[in-house]
This record gives structure tokens, C-alpha cells and sequence, in this order.
């Protein structure tokens, strides 16, 4: 028995080294053939145990068995540290790189549109004013003496929401911003100044000037002694500002329920010839009708003013030459990072 249990000390020792030895993956398998596979030394060792006498069996197979745990063991750890050396990349990290930039986004250009008329108005006093999307028919029709029989009432038009019922006033998506003047007359007395951007709701079908959403600008000014003069120098000043500063702007008579005398506002503009065109139509205006400040408690002896609403997606088309309003809302981002 000692002849044989003199070989497995040395043995193990040499299996240890030689696992320890290898550099790399394949060496390491070379190694393992050499001590641990079906011709190995050790392997050699195990299969003598079989011919020792009986009584040298348990403690020479119990030195085996340990030896034989010990070398898979090492086995393991080093294939699994030169696996990792080999996942490793070889060149070292260089930290001066740059890092990786995040892309940033950007404003949708109806709303950079919107910020650009806002800070226009700014610059000459006016306030933004805000109101509810959904509406009663008082704020949206009615105060702004707009009549029963009025088109913009038909239920065509306009969304209505839930059924009428005689207790409560009918509500709708605003299909205007012009609900918002009388909101904002009713809260506070005059002198008024302000522009109000905001969603409006029609029963259009889209195509590609029309959407069942857009968004419009209103604005109103009221004060002692205003006049068409200061309508006008006001929506020129304002568009030189958003269309450049060759943009001329003229005024059609037209009709409006809330406003006498009203207007169309047409502009022209490089923008305007490069559609093609010397006059476009962009907006609605007129002084306030005497029966608005009638119904909202306003003197119409005492005080005048003007009010206007435009489409902003009309401007920003004109603006940016864009051809189909749906592109605003589809939200592709090949269109929209390229503003
Ligand atoms: N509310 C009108 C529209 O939606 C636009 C408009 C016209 C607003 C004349 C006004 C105005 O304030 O005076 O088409």
C-alpha cells in the first residue's frame, strides 16, 4: 500500500501546477487530458485502486477521492478565470474619451410658433389668458352674441356633450378661443389687454387644411377711446415680428356676431409669393360689438376695444412651408426634428 499511496501526494502536486500553469483555454485543456482525462496520470491512479489488497482499499480510495475533488475544483476556477481574461477587452479602457452624448429633443413647431406670438404681445403689454377647452354655449355663443340660428351652433359643427338638459346649460368643445373674452371680462373690470392660446374643436373632417383639432390666438383689448387704427398698428407690429419685417397686412370689411365693423386680415410677404400668392387670409377681427360689453356688464358708452383670433397651424405652415396640417399631429420625428 505505501508504494502506492507515496504516488498520489506528488501526483496531486504536479496536477496543481499544471492546471495552474496554463495560460490559456487551450493549455488548460491540454493540461486536464494530461492529469484528469481517460489516458491521464491520475486517472491512471484511480483505475489501480481496483488491484490493491482489500484491506488497502478504503484509505488509498479516500486519499483518491479527496485528491480527485481538489483537482476538478481547481479545474473549474481556472477555466472560469481565463475565460473571463478572454472576455476581457484587449486594449486598455481609455477614460479621456467624450462620453456618449444623450440627443436632446426639441418644441413642436406649433409650439414654438405659439412661444413666438406670445412674446411678441409681450413686448407691447399683453397678458396670456387661459379658459376651459370644455365649454357652456353662454361663454361660447350666447355672451358673444352669436344667435340661435348661427351655423357655428349646428350640431354639424360643433361637439356637443351629452344630451341637453333644460336644468343645466349644454356643454361642447370649444370650437373658438373667443369664449375666453368674455370669461376673463367677466372676472375683471377694464382695462383689458391680453392673448389667449388655445386648443379649439370642430366637426371638420381632416384633410389637409382642416383637423377636428387646431389651435388658435385670440386676443382683446379694451380701454377708453380704441380705435381700428390701433387694431391695425398692433396685428402689422406683431407679424412684421412673426413673418419678417417686409410683411404688409390689409384689412377686408367682413362679418363677425361679436365685433362691428369686423374684418378678414389678409398679409403679404416673401412667405406669401413663395406660395404663389400676393395676399393671404390669416385672421378675424373687428371692435368689440356694443352688446359683448352689454352682456358682461361692461359701459359700451365708456369703453371700446378690438379683439382678433387666428389659426396657428395656418402659421406655421405659411411659415415653415408645410403643406398638410395632419404632419403636426402625427408625431414622425423625421418631420419634426426638422424644426
Ligand atoms: N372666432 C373666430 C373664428 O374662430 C375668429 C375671430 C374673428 C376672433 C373675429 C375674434 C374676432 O376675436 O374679433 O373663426
Amino acid at each position: 500500500m505505501s508504494g502506492f499511496a507515496d504516488q498520489i501526494e506528488p501526483l496531486r502536486q504536479a496536477a496543481l501546477a499544471g492546471l495552474a500553469a496554463a495560460t490559456t483555454l487551450p493549455a488548460l485543456e491540454q493540461a486536464r487530458v494530461a492529469f484528469l482525462g481517460a489516458n491521464g496520470s491520475f486517472t491512471a491512479l484511480l483505475k489501480q485502486l481496483g488491484t490493491l489488497p482489500r484491506e488497502d482499499k478504503p484509505a488509498a480510495g479516500k486519499a483518491l477521492n479527496l485528491a480527485k475533488v481538489e483537482l476538478e475544483a481547481a479545474l473549474t476556477a481556472r477555466r472560469e478565470q481565463l475565460e473571463l481574461e478572454a472576455s476581457l477587452p484587449k486594449d486598455p479602457t481609455d477614460f479621456t474619451l467624450p462620453g456618449r452624448r444623450r440627443s436632446l429633443g426639441r418644441l413642436h413647431p406649433l409650439t414654438q410658433v405659439t412661444e413666438d406670438i406670445v412674446r411678441s404681445f409681450r413686448k407691447i403689454g399683453f397678458a396670456v389668458a387661459d379658459g376651459p377647452e370644455i365649454e357652456d354655449e353662454q361663454h361660447c355663443f350666447d355672451a358673444l352674441n352669436t344667435p340661435a340660428d348661427h351655423p357655428a351652433r349646428d350640431s354639424q359643427d360643433t361637439f356637443y356633450l351629452g344630451q341637453p338638459v333644460a336644468s343645466a346649460p349644454r356643454t361642447l368643445l370649444r370650437t373658438h378661443t373667443s369664449s375666453v373674452q368674455i370669461r376673463v371680462m367677466e372676472k375683471q373690470p377694464p382695462p383689458i389687454r391680453i392673448i389667449v392660446p388655445g386648443r379649439v374643436y370642430r366637426r371638420d373632417n381632416a384633410d389637409a387644411t382642416h383637423n377636428p383639432t387646431f389651435h388658435q390666438v385670440e386676443g382683446l383689448y379694451v380701454d377708453r377711446n380704441v380705435t381700428v387704427g390701433d387694431l391695425k398698428g398692433t396685428v402689422e407690429f406683431v407679424f412684421r415680428e412673426l413673418m419678417g419685417p417686409e410683411t404688409r397686412i390689409r384689412f377686408r370689411p367682413h362679418y363677425f356676431s361679436y365685433t362691428e365693423p369686423s374684418f378678414e386680415i389678409d398679409f403679404s410677404s416673401t412667405l406669401t409669393r413663395k406660395m404663389g400668392k400676393e395676399w393671404l387670409e390669416i385672421a378675424g377681427c373687428g371692435m368689440v360689438h356694443p352688446q359683448v360689453f352689454e352682456n358682461v356688464g361692461y359701459d359700451p358708452e365708456v369703453w371700446s376695444g378690438w379683439a382678433f383670433g387666428f389659426g396657428i397651424e395656418r402659421i406655421a405652415m405659411i411659415r415653415y412651408g408645410i403643406s398638410d396640417i395632419r404632419l403636426f399631429y402625427e408625431n414622425d420625428i423625421r418631420f419634426l426634428r426638422q424644426f
